[in-house]
């Protein structure tokens, strides 16, 4: 089990008491949650009022206490990633990967691959976006619904996007597979050490998405498939504010 925690400014002080700060909200969640333990403790965002390394050294403590067995960090850069790691060896790094948005590969990927990090990509097929399901006629149903406000599903961009589907779409017709299954494929292919973590409210949705793990590409679909994409332009991004205070994807630098 696994679960997060969000350290917010108003809670930062200058005297403030980091143990007793994370170890109150894991706690809460412990108690919520009705476990003694979880597995994986996440910090959700950096918030650069902290240094890593504290959150780093408190995270230890609580491993030590079997409260957590291990931690991780999510949207995080490699430079962040390295001062954490070096404090406490980090179990996972969740962040933000999909066919749309790679910069992983760049340094994370390698980091991670190197220190034995599991990665774990959210959003993994792009807000449902590589399912090929949403089109420019979509209209989400509630007005909460996240996907209205991600720049990636605009019609101007669904529209941009479109021969990346039509090379999913090849691949899954050829497989006997679906769309998302070839980009949740595609990326279990590519790396070890990856888990995605596709998310539905629907069940139907959530077998198709477990079912990429039985759909696998030999070297040569991978190569194919892998040199078509690299081949496309990207149109937009997932979002509007990356960390709290800084943005490293290359798509949003790009605007
Ligand atoms: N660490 C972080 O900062 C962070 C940020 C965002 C999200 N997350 C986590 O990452 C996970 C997923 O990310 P995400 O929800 O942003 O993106 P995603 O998994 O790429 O896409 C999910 C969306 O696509 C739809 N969908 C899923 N599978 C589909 C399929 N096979 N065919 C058609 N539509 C499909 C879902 O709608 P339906 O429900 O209608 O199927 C849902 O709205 C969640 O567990 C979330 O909590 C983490």
């Amino acid at each position: 089990m696994a679960t997060k925690l969000h350290i917010h400014d108003e809670e930062v002080s200058e005297n403030i008491n980091l143990y007793d700060l994370i170890k109150g909200h894991l706690l809460k969640s412990l108690k919520r949650l009705r476990t003694h333990y979880v597995d994986l403790y996440y910090l959700h965002r950096i918030n650069e009022l902290v240094p890593i390394e504290d959150v780093a050294v408190v995270m230890g403590k609580l491993i030590n206490e079997c409260l957590i067995k291990g931690w991780g960090l999510s949207q995080v850069d490699v430079d962040t990633l390295d001062k954490a790691h070096k404090v406490t060896s980090l179990t996972a790094v969740q962040n933000l990967y999909n066919i749309l948005e790679r910069d992983c590969e760049e340094k994370i990927f390698p980091y991670c691959l190197e220190n034995n990090i599991g990665v774990v990509p959210f959003s993994p097929i792009a807000s449902g976006f590589l399912s090929g399901k949403i089109t420019t006629q979509t209209e989400f149903e509630k007005t909460d619904d996240v996907r209205n406000f991600v720049p990636q599903l605009s019609k101007e961009n669904i529209i941009g996007n479109q021969p990346i589907l039509d090379i999913l779409n090849k691949f899954a017709n050829v497989k006997n597979a679906t769309p998302a299954q070839i980009s949740l494929a595609w990326m279990l292919k590519k790396y070890p050490n990856v888990v995605p973590i596709p998310g539905s409210k629907n069940q139907e949705r959530i077998i198709e998405n477990l079912s990429a793990w039985n759909v696998e590409l030999t070297d040569e679909e991978f190569n194919e498939l892998q040199s078509a994409l690299n081949q496309c332009e990207i149109h937009g991004h997932r979002g509007i504010v990356e960390t709290q205070h800084q943005t490293f994807s290359n798509n949003w630098r790009k605007e």
